[in-house]
C-alpha cells in the first residue's frame, strides 16, 4: 500500500487479457476445410493459468476438443474471418492480448455451395492471404497494451520470431520449434524462446501446464514494467 492507501506498484492488479487459441476451419464446401494440427493446448493453459492468478479472461477459440478452463469467458469462432472480427470487437477493452491460434494464412477463395464432386484427376483449388490479425493489433485495431504473439517455425527460429517481433509490433513473442518432435503442435510439452526487443529467454522443455504458469509470470512482469 501507498501511504494514501492506494496500491503500490507491485501489490496485485487485476488485467484483463484476451487469449486467442487453437486451429482455425477455412471450409470448401458444405463438408470440407482447411485447418491444421493446433489442439488449443498451449492457449487453453494460459487462459486457465492467468484466471487462477485472478485476472479476468477472455478465450476466443477455434475449434477444439478441449473443455473451457472455469472462470473465463470464451468465445468460439470458426474461421480466421471470424477471429479476426472477434479480435477487432473486443481487444479495445483489453489490457494484454496474446495470440497463440494457429490462424490459417490462406482460405479458399470461394467456399463451393454444393459438395465437391469427384470428377477429374487432380484438382487445384484457389486460396487468397486471410488478414493478420496480429499485426493489425498496433495498426488497424489501435491497441496500445501489452502485445504478445507466438511464433511456429521449423528453422531459424530466433531470427524469425525476431523478425515477427518488430513487424507486428509485439512486446514478447513466444517462439517454439514445431519441427521437434515432443513439443508444439497437439503435444502436451512444449520448449520456448522468449523473443524480446533487447534479449532472449530460454524456457526449457516443460508440460503445456506448467510452462503457460512461467509464461504468466514473464508476461505480467513486463505488462507492470510498461506501466511504470
Ligand atoms: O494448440 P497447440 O496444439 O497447443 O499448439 C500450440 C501452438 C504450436 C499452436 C502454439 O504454441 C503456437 O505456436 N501458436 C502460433 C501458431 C502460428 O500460427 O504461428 P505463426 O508463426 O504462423 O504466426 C505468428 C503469429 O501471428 C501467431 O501469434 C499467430 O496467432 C498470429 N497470426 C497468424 C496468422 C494470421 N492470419 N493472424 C494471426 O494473428
Amino acid at each position: 500500500m501507498t501511504s494514501d492507501g492506494g496500491p503500490g506498484p507491485s501489490a496485485p492488479h487485476t488485467v484483463n487479457i484476451l487469449v486467442t487459441a487453437g486451429p482455425t476451419r477455412e471450409p470448401l464446401d458444405p463438408v470440407r476445410f482447411i485447418s491444421n494440427r493446433s489442439s488449443g493446448k498451449m492457449g487453453y493453459e494460459l487462459a486457465a493459468a492467468f484466471a487462477h492468478a485472478g485476472h479476468m479472461v477472455l478465450l476466443l477459440s477455434g475449434p477444439t476438443a478441449l473443455d473451457v478452463p472455469d472462470g473465463i469467458d470464451f468465445l468460439p469462432v470458426e474461421t480466421a474471418a471470424e477471429m479476426h472480427a472477434a479480435v477487432s470487437h473486443h481487444i479495445g477493452s483489453m489490457d494484454i492480448a496474446i495470440f497463440a491460434a494457429a490462424v490459417a494464412d490462406y482460405t479458399p477463395a470461394a467456399i463451393a455451395p454444393q459438395k465437391l464432386k469427384k470428377s477429374a484427376d487432380t484438382l487445384t483449388l484457389e486460396l487468397v492471404k486471410t488478414s493478420d490479425i496480429l499485426g493489425s493489433a498496433r495498426t488497424v485495431f489501435g491497441f496500445t497494451g501489452t502485445l504478445v504473439g507466438f511464433a511456429a517455425e521449423t528453422e531459424n527460429l530466433e531470427a524469425n520470431a525476431r523478425g515477427k517481433l518488430t513487424r507486428k509490433g509485439c512486446d514478447l513473442v513466444v517462439a517454439n520449434d514445431v519441427s521437434k518432435p515432443g513439443i508444439g503442435f497437439d503435444s502436451n510439452h512444449n520448449e520456448v524462446l522468449l523473443v524480446y526487443p533487447n534479449h532472449n529467454e530460454a524456457l526449457p522443455l516443460a508440460s503445456k501446464h506448467d510452462l503457460a504458469h512461467q509464461l504468466v509470470q514473464a508476461i505480467l512482469e513486463l505488462h507492470l514494467s510498461q506501466r511504470l
